[in-house]
Order: C-alpha cells, then sequence, then structure tokens
C-alpha cells in the first residue's frame, strides 16, 4: 500500500517538520478511510508559529505597511481562493463529508469575505476627542492586538477560518491558526497562497494537531495576545478560563439549539423546506442548525406530515454525488453522538417518527437517517443539548407568549427561526427571542456584511461586520499639550 501524502506545519512561509517528529491520519468520513497524514504539533511547534508571527508582527514590511496596501493584499487572497476554490470545496468535502456542492458554494462565495474586509482596512480609524482644555489634543489610535490565535472546528473549516482571519489581518494582526484535527487539508491547501497573495511570511501560520497538544499551548502561549475560537461550548469555556488567568481577550462562537417557529398563518410549504433546511443541511452538523421545531398546534399535523414526507425521501450517501442530498456525519465520534441521543431521546419518552437509524448506502462511512422527533418536552435533554447532527425534535404550542417561553428556555441563544405573515408579530418575536439571529420566513441566511453574536452559552464577541474590528484593534488615547505657554510648577496650584 502506498504511503498516504504527509503535510508539514506552514510557519513563517516554510512547510515546517514537526518538532518531535509525529505525524496522524485524517479520515474520509464518507468511506471510513485515512487519507493523508498531517504534522502532530506540540507546544516546541506553537512555539516556533507564534515566535514567527511574533518576528512578522514587528517587522516593517508589515508593520509599515499602508492600510490601504493591506487592503490590496486581502483583496488578493480572496481572488486566488476564487481561483482554486472547486479545488479547495473538493478537499474540503473529502475531509469532513459535506456535500460537495454546499462546499462549492461556501468556497465561491469565500472571496467575498476577503473583498469585504479588504474595503474595511484603510477605513479602520481613531478619533479626535474633544479636548479636556483648549491647549489639549486628544486622538485615539486604533492598533492591532498583536499576535492572533485562531483554534476553528471542522464543520465549514475554510468558512470559519475566514471569518477571523480577515478581519483580524485587515486590522494589522498577525495570525496563527490551529484547524481541527479532523479538517486540515483544506487550509493546508491554501497556506501557499497567503504568500502568494503578497502577505510577508509569518503573517499567517497554520499548525496542526490535537486540541490539547496544540490548541491548549497556543492558548497559553505568553506571545498570544487574543484568542479567537468556533467549536463546543466545552472547549470554549476552557478556552475562555485560560484566557482569563491571562487577562488576553477572546471571542468565542459555540453551539446552539436553535429553535424553529412556525405560526398558522405562515406558508406552511415554504416553512416545512425551512424546517428541513434548518436542521437536514450539513446532516445538523452547523451550530445554527434549527434543531427545535416549535409548531402552533392548529397546523402541527400538517406541518409535522410536509417535513416527515421529505425527510423520509432524503437521498443520504456520497457527498461527492450530485443527487446526493445529506452526507455521513464528519467523524465517527459524531456518529456515536447521534446515536447515543437518538437512544436517549426514546429512553425519555420521545418518539421517532422518521428515521432514528443508520440508512443503507453501500459505504462505510458515518452515514446516519435523517430523524424527527415527537412527543419531546422541552426540558428532555435532547431538548437542552446541542446534538450536531440530522436529529429534530418537534413540537406543539399554543399560543405567541408559550412559543416565546419555550424557545428561550434554553441555555444557549445563537439564532431562532420564525415563520409568519404577520410583519408586527415579525417584530415582537425578534425584538424579544434571546438569540444573536433571527431569520424571518428564511433559515441560515449569512453575510460577511451582518454581525454573528452567539447570546448566552452560545458565545462572546462577534463575528462578521463591522463591529468584529473591535474584537481585533485596541484604542489607545493620545494627548498633546499644544500651548506654547511653559509649564508651571506642579506643586503651586492655580486658583
Ligand atoms: P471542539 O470544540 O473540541 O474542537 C474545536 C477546536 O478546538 C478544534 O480545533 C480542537 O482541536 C480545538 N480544541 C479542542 N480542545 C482544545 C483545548 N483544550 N484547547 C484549545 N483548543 C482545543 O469540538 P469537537 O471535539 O471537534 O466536536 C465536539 C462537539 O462540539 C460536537 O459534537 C458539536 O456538538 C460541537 N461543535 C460545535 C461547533 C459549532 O460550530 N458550534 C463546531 C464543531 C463542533
Ligand atoms: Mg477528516
Amino acid at each position: 500500500m502506498n504511503p498516504l501524502p504527509r503535510h508539514d506545519h506552514y510557519i513563517a512561509g516554510e512547510w515546517t517538520a514537526p518538532a518531535d517528529g509525529g505525524y496522524f491520519a485524517s479520515v474520509n468520513p464518507a468511506t471510513a478511510e485515512p487519507w493523508y497524514e498531517a504534522a502532530r504539533g506540540t507546544a516546541a511547534d506553537v512555539d516556533r508559529a507564534v515566535g514567527a508571527a511574533r518576528a512578522a508582527f514587528e517587522d516593517p514590511r508589515w508593520r509599515d505597511l499602508s492600510q490601504t496596501r493591506r487592503g490590496r493584499l486581502l483583496r488578493n487572497l480572496g481572488d486566488l481562493i476564487g481561483a482554486h476554490a472547486e479545488r479547495l470545496a473538493r478537499t474540503e468535502s473529502l475531509d469532513n463529508g459535506k456535500l460537495l456542492r454546499e462546499m462549492q458554494a461556501q468556497l465561491a462565495g469565500l472571496p467575498e469575505y476577503f473583498h469585504y474586509y479588504a474595503g474595511l482596512a484603510d477605513k479602520i480609524q481613531g478619533e479626535v476627542i474633544p479636548g479636556a482644555s483648549r491647549e489639549l489634543l486628544n486622538y485615539t489610535l486604533r492598533e492591532p492586538v498583536g499576535v492572533v490565535g485562531a483554534i476553528t472546528p471542522w464543520n465549514s473549516p475554510l468558512l470559519l477560518t475566514t471569518t477571523k482571519l480577515a478581519p483580524a489581518l485587515a486590522a494589522g494582526n498577525t495570525v496563527v491558526v490551529k484547524p481541527s484535527e479532523h479538517t486540515s487539508a483544506s487550509l493546508l491547501a491554501l497556506a501557499p497562497l497567503f504568500e502568494e497573495a503578497g502577505f510577508p511570511p509569518g503573517v499567517v501560520n497554520v499548525v496542526t494537531s490535537y486540541g490539547p497538544e496544540a490548541g491548549a499551548p497556543l492558548t497559553e502561549h505568553p506571545g498570544m495576545s487574543k484568542v479567537t475560537f468556533t467549536g463546543s461550548s466545552a472547549t470554549g469555556r476552557r478556552i475562555a478560563r485560560t484566557c482569563a488567568d491571562r487577562l488576553i481577550g477572546c471571542t468565542l462562537e459555540l453551539g446552539g439549539k436553535s429553535p424553529n417557529i412556525i405560526f398558522p398563518d405562515a406558508d406552511l410549504g415554504s416553512a416545512a423546506m425551512g424546517v428541513i433546511a434548518g436542521i437536514f443541511a450539513a446532516a445538523g452538523q452547523t451550530c445554527v442548525a434549527g434543531s427545535r421545531v416549535l409548531v402552533h398546534q392548529e397546523v402541527y399535523d400538517e406541518v409535522l406530515e410536509r417535513v416527515t414526507a421529505r425527510a423520509a425521501t432524503i437521498r443520504v450517501g456520497d457527498p461527492l454525488e450530485e443527487t446526493t442530498e445529506l452526507g455521513p456525519l464528519a467523524i465517527a465520534e459524531q456518529l456515536e453522538k447521534v446515536e447515543s441521543y437518538v437512544e436517549l431521546g426514546r429512553a425519555e419518552g420521545g418518539k421517532v417518527v422518521c428515521g432514528g437509524g443508520r440508512p443503507q448506502t453501500g459505504l462505510d462511512g458515518y452515514f446516519y437517517s435523517p430523524t424527527v422527533f415527537t412527543g419531546t418536552d422541552n426540558g428532555m435533554r435532547i431538548c437542552q443539548e446541542e446534538i450536531f447532527g440530522p436529529v429534530a425534535t418537534v413540537m406543539p404550542f399554543g399560543s405567541e407568549e408559550e412559543a416565546l417561553a419555550i424557545a428561550n428556555d434554553s441555555a444557549y441563544g445563537l439564532a431562532a427561526g420564525v415563520w409568519t405573515r404577520d410583519v408586527n408579530r415579525v417584530h415582537r418575536m425578534a425584538a424579544r427571542l434571546e438569540a444573536g439571529t433571527v431569520w424571518a420566513n428564511t433559515y441560515r441566511s449569512m453575510s460577511p456584511m451582518s454581525p454573528r453574536a452567539g447570546f448566552k452559552t452560545s458565545g462572546m464577541g462577534t463575528e462578521h461586520g463591522t463591529e468584529v474590528i473591535r474584537e481585533y484593534t485596541r484604542l489607545k488615547s493620545v494627548w498633546v499639550n499644544t500651548s506654547e505657554e511653559p509649564a508651571g510648577d506642579p506643586f503651586i496650584l492655580r486658583s
């Protein structure tokens, strides 16, 4: 058997072998076969990468670059990603099992993120503050924070790296990225494009490995100024604790248990499709998955019928096939997790009305059927805990107040969907839902321009939009005495 292709870390613009020589395999979840090996980074590799990023941060080639020029480099990078989108999409699909079609669409949209922050790079500015006296000029400088550590998950590897990388670079930082151990391939394929776009070596570095082995040392490294993370709430909490000890900032985008709420006046066909898209797209492995479906009792039966009818015909199979609608779960642990939650849901008294097991696909991968539960109560664990798989619970409600109460009865607060033709109700619900994103008569819309924040245990800080620049800058206040008067003796008080 041929040995698997091997990839090293990308540090200071060079492929760099791991300090202790270790590698680990990444699996293609459609076949359950390993398909490449990546460097198994440790604290020593992290130290090199942070050192390279720190040196690049202080290097005049980056530090003294005009903001317009910084934007130009981001624009170049976006263009290059556009040119390589097909190859990168295929790589991601092989690594995490998401539909090739979906990854193609995601990658085709990725240049827009870089272009958006390219345009923002030379609009990052301080202010002149009214002086405390006529002679005092006071202004602010919005400075980069330094070296940013970005730790990313496996569900949308390059998109979720871009939402951190693009604003961090626009603001003038340098970055060390630690991608998920399950999906290192696409970022490694992208890495050479940083220099091709014109970024000096060391501005972006990639260290691959498992979380505790390289992610934790990255958050602990004294040369790091800021951490930005997307992933589970458990790991997010751990990272926040480390950052608290070090008194550095962190931005966290964590899990969700988002409600998708259907009122009787909604276009029920569209609402049912919104439910399907909300929970079965990407096999439910999205932070914003609409996993709790709340349906008004008057239309409960009809909506359930529409949802289960479509869910039962979803074509599960090879994510590279044009006709496939649902791919495998990305990792073996995720399949086990989904299976155990479905068992738990049954044990808690829920009824599986669709799916509830593994489909026949003829492939050895981590496939699971689209699954719908009824008879669940929002207090049950399957309604409170993030499953991150194709499992929906469909629950009835009687009034708007009740829908709000159920929707907000969650530790999470990432997103929510509302389906109704009543425009006033849309705004009432939007105001009272405890969620960072509210969608009305649509689900999963996103754009680089629109801020995303997780409320409650779904996160801290913002991503996307212009506000995110605050996450990657620090504000300095500068006072200048413009008076020609000689300074008086400070110990003689003047009246
Ligand atoms: P995770 O949150 O543990 O991993 C995300 C990233 O954090 C990976 O790069 C990982 O290597 C790194 N990491 C892990 N432990 C770390 C540590 N101690 N210090 C620093 N970095 C660390 O998520 P995992 O294990 O891949 O998936 C577990 C669950 O997390 C999933 O079942 C799902 O429920 C949830 N999840 C949520 C995501 C979201 O977008 N909200 C994305 C991925 C997973
Ligand atoms: Mg993989």
